[in-house]
């Protein structure tokens, strides 16, 4: 593993990599414990290289705050990143990032001498924006920072500093950096505090009395699942655990929208509900994600282990969408054929699909995905010989992929379907609520092929099948493009010896209930 310490360093090591590779980042304040390392987990697991950036930023710390005694554990995070597969840690000196000792002050943008990304106030004056001015400039500017510096491909924020991550999501978008943001789950102890570098300030004790704070939430949570959606009744839920400890000094206490931040009055579909408390001296925060909206089922895994027939029926039986994501590049290439479009011609391939407006609606009858564009009806039109012969080479075109990853998502933020592929899990719908494996082995994906061809009237010898199929997961695992690859929380189904009614089963036991 690289320990860099220069930008050109950093660019250096940049540069000697094959630009094919995805590069993912996981920037930190070091002291790394467990939340920090499932997030470099996943950026490791997501990415071809990984890049963690130390650097305790004196931006976003206030003048009477904690920036002197922050933790400094450097040797030890980095014998970490090692130990989890870290290609490179960049740890640069303030002065290699042009920041001087005057940095508190120049957080709050109208004193400084320096540029200063100021995200909109709007998301910077309520909760933690409250009591620490200036604070949020400082992370939007030094991550502006990094991310120009480090240009990756995916960059992962803990869902545990939900202000910042929605702060952060607002501010590649409106800067359009070209990185994808990703979230990751609230890492906690075995109370249920999460985990955070402050969490050192408190005793053994103080830290038990601390979990209250996780604990409220999810006595919120509990009412939300039963129905409860009003302000007033999810924050006295809140309040009434609280005051079980009474030593727990509540700073803010709030419902608000989880992307935009603005205070709710009741939760339609999705709620954040965060909090801000002094345990002693130390400001503990957490939040906890309330959401309405109906499940995303990802299935993954390798050609034949039965994907599609499962799929389909768990669409089926719990009324969700099928995503039928092989449709979906039907539909375009279908589209381009209809513009008239040569898939060679990358900037028109683009100027089409800005035109294709693609709708999917599961079809109540049957197995199918009914097929729009631009309200017309292709259901049918994108089965045929043409298309079926185009859409391999137009699937491989990287602006098809992403327009279509782009629609994927926005089924997704509606809940309610189930997916398969390859990477679903990993990529398309990294928050599933479910996400399976599903597998076999060789063998009996060779065996279950063979029926089927048979069953067709052809001829086939097993060996040769065998052989196609382990050359097959070697090509789907190696790609560049959307590798096979199982989520870290993906549970995995092997499938040698289930019926397709037990592999349901297994299934349908990991939809969250109320589903
Ligand atoms: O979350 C943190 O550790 C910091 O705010 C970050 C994103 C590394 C910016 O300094």
């Amino acid at each position: 593993m690289k320990r860099l310490t220069t930008k050109a360093a950093l660019q250096a090591y940049r540069q000697s990599q094959d630009r094919n590779l995805t590069i993912g980042f996981v920037p930190t304040m070091g002291n790394l414990h467990d939340g920090h390392l499932r997030s470099i987990e996943r950026a490791c697991q997501d990415n071809d290289r990984t890049i963690v950036s130390i650097f305790v930023n004196p931006l976003q710390f206030g003048p009477h705050e904690d920036f002197d005694k922050y933790p400094r554990t450097f040797d030890r995070d980095c014998q970490l990143c090692q130990d989890a597969g870290v290609d490179a840690v960049f740890a640069p000196s303030p002065e290699e990032l042009g920041i001087s000792g005057r940095a508190q002050a120049d957080a709050d943008g109208r004193t400084s001498l320096r540029t200063t990304v100021v995200p909109p106030p709007k998301m910077t004056s309520i909760l933690c924006g409250r009591s620490r001015p200036g604070h949020f400039n400082g992370v939007a500017t030094i991550v502006t920072q990094l991310l120009n510096l480090v240009r990756p491909d995916r960059a992962y924020f803990g869902q545990k500093d939900a202000q910042q991550l929605a702060i952060i999501r607002q501010l590649v978008r409106d800067l359009s950096i070209p990185v994808e943001i990703v979230g990751c789950p609230t890492v906690r102890e075995p109370s249920g505090l999460a985990y955070s570098s402050r969490n050192q300030y408190l005793s053994e004790e103080q830290k038990e009395r601390a979990s209250v704070l996780y604990r409220s939430l999810k006595r919120a949570q509990t009412l939300f699942e039963e129905g409860f959606r009003d302000r007033a009744e999810l924050l006295d839920a809140v309040k009434t655990e609280l005051a079980t400890v009474p030593e727990l000094r509540l700073e803010y206490l709030e419902l608000v929208d989880p992307d935009s931040l603005v205070p709710l009055a009741s939760v339609r579909r999705k709620g954040l509900l965060a909090i801000a408390a002094r345990m002693g001296e130390t400001r503990l925060i957490d939040n906890l994600l309330l959401n309405a909206r109906a499940p995303i089922i990802a299935i993954d895994g390798p050609a034949g282990a039965g994907k599609s027939t499962v799929t389909r029926q768990i669409a089926r039986k719990l009324g969700l969408l099928y995503l039928d994501t092989g449709a979906m590049y039907r539909a375009v290439t279908w589209w381009l054929a209809e513009c008239g479009v040569s898939i060679e011609d990358e900037s028109s391939v683009a100027e089409a699909l800005q035109q294709c407006d693609l709708q999917l609606q599961s079809d109540v009858e049957g197995d199918r995905c009914r097929v729009w564009v631009n309200r017309q009806e292709v259901t049918d039109a994108i089965r045929s010989p043409e298309v079926t012969s185009a859409v391999s080479a137009v699937s491989a075109l990287p602006v098809v992929r992403q327009f279509l990853i782009e629609q994927q998502k926005r089924y997704g933020e509606t809940g309610g379907l189930v997916a398969e592929g390859r990477d679903m899990g990993t990529c398309v719908f990294p928050d599933a609520e479910v996400k399976v494996f599903l597998t076999a082995s060789v063998e009996e994906r060779a065996r279950r092929r063979k029926l089927d061809l048979e069953r067709q009237g052809y001829e086939v010898n097993l060996d040769r099948l065998e052989g196609e199929i382990s050359e097959r997961d070697r090509q789907d695992s190696t790609r560049a493009i959307a590798p096979l690859k199982k989520a870290r929380d993906a549970i995995e189904i092997q499938t040698d010896n289930l019926s397709i009614d037990e592999v349901m089963d297994k299934i349908l036991h990991l939809v969250p209930a109320g589903h």
